[in-house]
């Protein structure tokens, strides 16, 4: 039944399984000085309240042996007051402190765990393009969820267990020491055993911890890729395929999570057992030992009432070894994303580009998206975009057009040759800079779930109504943003769903349009608009792009027609260049793309 890959048995030859590894416990060092350090007041405060709680916790039980003792001196009247007086007053004491320490402990472990997750967010939003688009974003989303919600469930148990629970043990065996110290050290004399299936589960729930972790990243995927998915689940029917798929990796989940559960589960009758056999001993003891009059029923009373009360916090404290290997595991995927580094980083000493005509040279760029092999996006492509001049890239899908656009704004660097603007090689400007100058509409468009207005912001998030209004109108957007209910403060739901292909590509050119930079770069950034937003399109971007260097992917041969120069792209190479008339005269592969891909538009002038 158990699918779980088999150590080797080696791994558990020391009884050592109770202590940490060394990587587990370098990690342990880490986390410590990374996150529980730095706010050391909070865990000394906590401490104190933890503290105070166990001593209330401790005097407990010679409350009731106090009141027992009067009970059975039958001394009734004015004790029964006295000792009813004394069992609220610690009881309210106690819940007091239960409530603080409740409080400062899980004040400390969410703001531990809020504060990792804006430096992963944050570390992850920095990192390279090709990383983000390495892992899916349900898996990145589960690291930082399911991960993070691992690691607060060990960091409260570890702080409730490490201080409240063994405070209270502690106090109770003091207070067990005081009223019978021979009775405690028959009860010392069991307990001990608790280690050895303590130290049995403990590695088997960190290997069930990291698959849990995994299977998790895997669902949180399957289930945002599916839910997104939606148009294409319910056109092509496929609503059973998708919960089928699902409800497999709903299963794997709850298999390893009572995997989990069971072996956590094992533990507690063992701990249950052995205090049963430190209970008899216990009577039986007490028993003799009251027959002779050595003890006295109030004696036995609070002893026992001691140890059924340690019973809860040695069943948490054994389970705390097998909390802190799931913290860890999930520590160390967390820190997984904190410590991958970016490649595409400013290099030391890294200068602000200074645009001044914007020319944009491409020599003997090579580029693969998997470095290992051989093969390449692009080829030895060589290009000069003249400063504020538009060169049209075309040429099939799959040719390489999208990648040469990403490689400007340093998505991904070049594997071979340079890309230079004004003279200054890409890799030697600050990133910020490059990407201030840039602009890019891409194939795919982005829009948040957030109004309108926002997301045209998202350009220039300085930008004042009035600029994203004129920046709207330039895009041919102005229109049909009237038309929506609420204008331009209305909310256009997630990856703006609420809106038409055309829409869409009309506010990611009036974002372009609002952010002003002097490098336009359209990847198809059209090619969803109708004929006639098209030429309204058109006529718009012809006065943005007079003087702004422009590199523009589009099928439509009127776009391309009006280029300075194309350039026809095929597998990763060049294959022709010039101007429309010029590659029409060649009869070459640009003819041959003008009369295919082209055909439903006879050339017009235009
Ligand atoms: N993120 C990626 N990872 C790996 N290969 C990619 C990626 N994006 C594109 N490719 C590959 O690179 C080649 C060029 O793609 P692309 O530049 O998008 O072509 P175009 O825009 O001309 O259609 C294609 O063979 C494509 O499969
Ligand atoms: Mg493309």
């Amino acid at each position: 039944m158990s699918s779980e890959p088999v150590t080797p048995a080696p791994a558990r030859k020391k009884r050592s399984s109770l202590r940490l590894d060394d990587a587990s416990r370098t990690l342990l060092k880490r986390f410590m000085a990374d996150w529980v350090w730095p706010r050391w007041r909070e865990v000394v405060t906590t401490l104190a309240l933890t503290t105070c709680l166990a001593a209330a916790t401790g005097g407990y039980p010679t409350v009731i042996k106090m009141s027992f003792d009067k009970l059975m001196a039958g001394d009734k009247g004015g004790t029964l007051w006295w000792v009813l007086a004394a069992i609220i007053g610690i009881t309210a004491i106690r819940a007091t402190f239960l409530y603080f320490q409740a409080v400062a402990t899980n004040h400390f472990v969410l703001r531990i765990t809020t504060d990792m997750q804006k430096q992963a967010f944050a570390h992850l939003i920095a990192a390279d393009f090709a990383r983000l688009s390495r892992d899916t974003p349900g898996r990145l989303v589960s690291k930082l969820t399911n991960d993070v919600s691992f690691i607060q469930t060990a960091l409260t148990s570890g702080l409730n267990s490490a201080l409240r629970d063994s405070l209270s043990v502690l106090a109770l065996v003091i207070s067990m020491l005081y009223l019978d110290w021979m009775m405690t050290l028959v009860v010392l004399g069991v307990y001990p055993l608790a280690a050895i299936p303590v130290a049995m589960i403990s590695d088997r729930l960190r290997r069930v911890a990291k698959r849990t972790q995994t299977e998790l990243g895997d669902m949180t995927s399957m289930l945002t890729e599916n839910l997104s998915g939606a148009r294409l689940i319910k056109s092509f029917r496929l609503e059973d395929y998708a919960a089928a798929k699902l409800d497999g990796s709903f299963d794997q989940v709850f298999n390893l999570r009572m995997k989990a559960v069971k072996t956590r589960a094992r533990l507690d009758p063992m701990l249950e057992a052995l205090g049963g056999f430190a209970v008899a001993g216990v009577v039986a003891f007490a028993y003799l030992r009251i027959s002779h009059g050595i003890s006295t029923v109030g004696d036995f009373m609070g002893f026992i009432t001691a140890l059924l009360m340690a019973a809860q916090p040695i069943r948490a404290l054994g389970n705390l070894a097998g909390r802190v290997h799931e913290g860890l595991v999930a520590a160390e995927s967390v820190y997984g994303i904190i410590d991958e580094k970016a490649s595409i980083i400013d290099k030391p000493g890294a200068k602000p580009l200074v645009v001044s005509k914007g020319a944009i040279t491409f020599k003997n760029v090579g580029f693969a998206y998997e470095p290992a092999n051989k093969e390449r996006a692009v080829y030895d492509f060589s290009l000069d975009v003249p400063g504020g001049k538009t060169v049209a890239l075309v040429g099939r899908s799959g040719a390489g057009k999208s990648t040469i656009v990403n490689l400007v704004p340093r998505l991904f660097d070049v594997t071979e040759g340079s890309i230079s603007i004004d003279g200054q090689d890409l890799r030697d400007v600050t990133i910020t800079s490059l990407r201030d100058n840039v602009s890019i509409v891409s194939q795919d468009i982005t829009l948040f779930d957030d109004t309108i207005a926002a997301n045209i912001a998202l350009g220039r998030l300085s930008a004042s109504h009035d600029e994203i209004i004129a920046a709207a109108k330039a895009a041919a957007a102005h229109d049909f943003i009237m038309a929506q209910p609420q204008g331009y403060q209305t909310v256009i739901g997630d990856r703006g769903g609420r809106l038409s292909g055309g829409q869409r590509q009309r506010l990611a050119l009036a974002r372009a349009i609002l952010k002003d930079a002097p490098i336009l770069l359209l990847d198809e950034a059209t090619s969803a608009l109708d004929t006639e937003s098209e030429q309204l399109v058109q006529s718009a971007l012809e006065k943005f792009t007079k003087n702004r260097t422009t590199l523009v992917i589009a099928h439509r041969l009127s776009t391309v027609q009006r280029a300075d120069q194309i350039c026809v792209m095929d597998a990763g190479y060049v294959v022709e260049r010039g101007t429309h008339s010029e590659l029409l005269a060649n009869n070459g592969s640009y003819a041959r793309l003008a009369g295919t891909v082209y055909a439903p538009q006879p050339a017009h002038a235009n």
